[in-house]
């Protein structure tokens, strides 16, 4: 039997994939090379703007075709707009034979059987289950051998008004440290070298089992053979002192921020209800700054927040100039259904959206040629990931793609290496020493 996995949304969804790629092993399922061949095709969904929705029910459209080679076969769909849509979607896409949810991701193996038994196997669940946890048992089944996804922790807690995911993922639940210390171990030992930690906040993690974020960070980076350290999302809110100074302590953190900042408008971060003005910050960014050297920021904005304004908008490409991210993810407003932004008035037009959209896109241009041009000549740290016909690819500390010329015997080292062609968005490197 095979299978077949498309994912959209976030490394959340991704790293979910990764977990049911492991409960499929489990079965004995392997994993198709196309959908055409597939005994089970399953779509991973996000729906944290409209485009991803309309997506799905395209791919669903050319999905169902195998069904007319292979009656057998059990098209599924789990993840966020299961969990928003619920039996809504299963009634508007009578293909799908099973749903569920990241609540019940845990359950699938029974959710199959009945579907293959030729009931419609839906599992929308309104709370995460008790047994939710059963998920950690499950290996993960991965693509990259050196870099690992770690969820550390599910749901969220805030309520920007503008966002669905406190609704799809459910309130803020933190993975025990054991299990998450245990993941990592094994990790290690199967080649991982650097370890990505998940979460839509992750920097809440433990608020709710009475633990600090920092100890987690501590904890993992303790674990012998982990060389490098990644979290994300970080939200502002919850970004610390006390976090900056573990992330300027740890040799193992990596030199890099994902810390969305949505807006520059006071006004609007209000309305968003973000829970921080400006000012604060661009006041963690300087925190950062100094306990942590040579950090490095990615960004996530959205354009276009209902009566959202010129001078508005002019906030935000103020902290563009001022943080100098080294990312931006831009997106413009989507109205989702059910969230207070919804129905708020001014409800910004599309081309105006769209013209500020270019905007942004102009200035982030020249100012990460800028920045590209600042690591001319320098001398980076690369681990690397991935080789393609004499290439090696890896990422700086501070998150920047860089390729090497060299032997695939380098794959998963830790390399110093010189920085000879920078550009916006490829850096090419010279090795000068392997270091581990
Ligand atoms: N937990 C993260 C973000 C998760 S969603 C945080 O708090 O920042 C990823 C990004 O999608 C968000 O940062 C936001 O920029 C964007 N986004 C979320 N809802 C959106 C909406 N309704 N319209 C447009 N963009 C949205
Ligand atoms: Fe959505 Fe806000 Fe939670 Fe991020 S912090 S997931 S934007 S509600
Ligand atoms: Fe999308 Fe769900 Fe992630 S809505 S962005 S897949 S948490």
């Amino acid at each position: 039997m095979k299978y077949y996995i498309k994912t959209f949304g976030c490394q959340m969804n991704f790293n979910d994939s990764e977990r049911l790629r492991g409960i499929l092993r489990s079965m004995g399922y392997e994993p198709a090379q196309s959908w055409e061949e597939a005994d089970l095709i399953l779509l991973n969904t996000c729906t944290i703007r409209e485009k991803p929705d309309q997506k799905v029910y395209s791919h669903l459209g050319e999905y169902k075709k195998i069904k007319e080679k292979k009656p057998t076969a059990l098209i599924g769909v789990c993840g966020c707009l299961a969990q928003r849509m619920g039996e809504e979607l299963a009634h508007k896409a009578p293909v799908v034979d099973l749903m569920f949810s990241s609540y019940n991701m845990h359950q699938l193996p029974e959710l199959i059987s009945q579907a293959q038994a030729g009931y419609r196997a839906i599992a929308i669940l309104e709370e995460p289950p008790e047994d939710e946890d059963k998920l950690w048992d499950f290996p993960t089944v991965r693509d990259n051998q050196f870099c690992a996804y770690v969820t550390v922790m599910k749901g969220c807690d805030k309520n920007c008004t503008y966002c669905v995911v406190p609704k799809t993922r459910g309130r803020q639940r933190s993975r025990g440290l054991e299990s998450i210390l245990e993941e990592v171990r094994e990790l290690v030992q199967g080649g991982v070298r650097e370890v990505h930690l998940l979460g839509q906040n992750v920097t809440a993690w433990g608020q709710d089992i009475g633990l600090p974020f920092e100890e987690l960070l501590y904890r993992v980076a303790e674990v012998p053979g982990v060389e490098r350290v990644r979290f994300t999302t970080g939200h502002p809110k919850d970004m610390t002192e006390r976090i900056a100074r573990a992330m300027g302590d740890i040799p193992q953190i990596c030199e890099h921020i994902h810390l969305p900042l949505q807006a520059g408008s006071d006004r609007i971060l209000g309305l968003m209800d973000r829970g921080y003005v400006k000012e604060e910050y661009l006041e963690k960014v300087q925190m950062l700054r100094e306990y942590v050297k040579g950090i490095t920021f990615s960004t996530d904005i959205i354009v276009g927040f209902p009566t959202e304004t010129e001078e508005d908008f002019e906030e935000t490409l103020d902290v563009l100039r001022r943080v100098r991210f080294e990312q931006v993810f831009s997106f413009k407003y989507s109205p989702r259904p059910d969230t207070p932004a919804y129905s708020m008035e001014g409800q910004v037009k599309e081309e105006v959206k769209s013209e500020r959209m270019t905007r942004l896109l102009e200035l982030q241009k020249s100012i990460i040629g800028d920045i590209a041009r600042s690591y001319q000549n320098t001398e980076q740290e690369l681990l690397l990931e991935s080789y393609e016909g004499g290439k090696l690819m890896g990422r700086t500390r501070t998150n920047r793609w860089a390729s090497l010329r060299g032997e695939e015997s380098l794959l998963g080292k830790v390399v110093r290496a010189k920085v000879t062609d920078s550009r916006a968005f490829s850096m090419e490197c010279e090795l000068l020493e392997v270091v581990r």
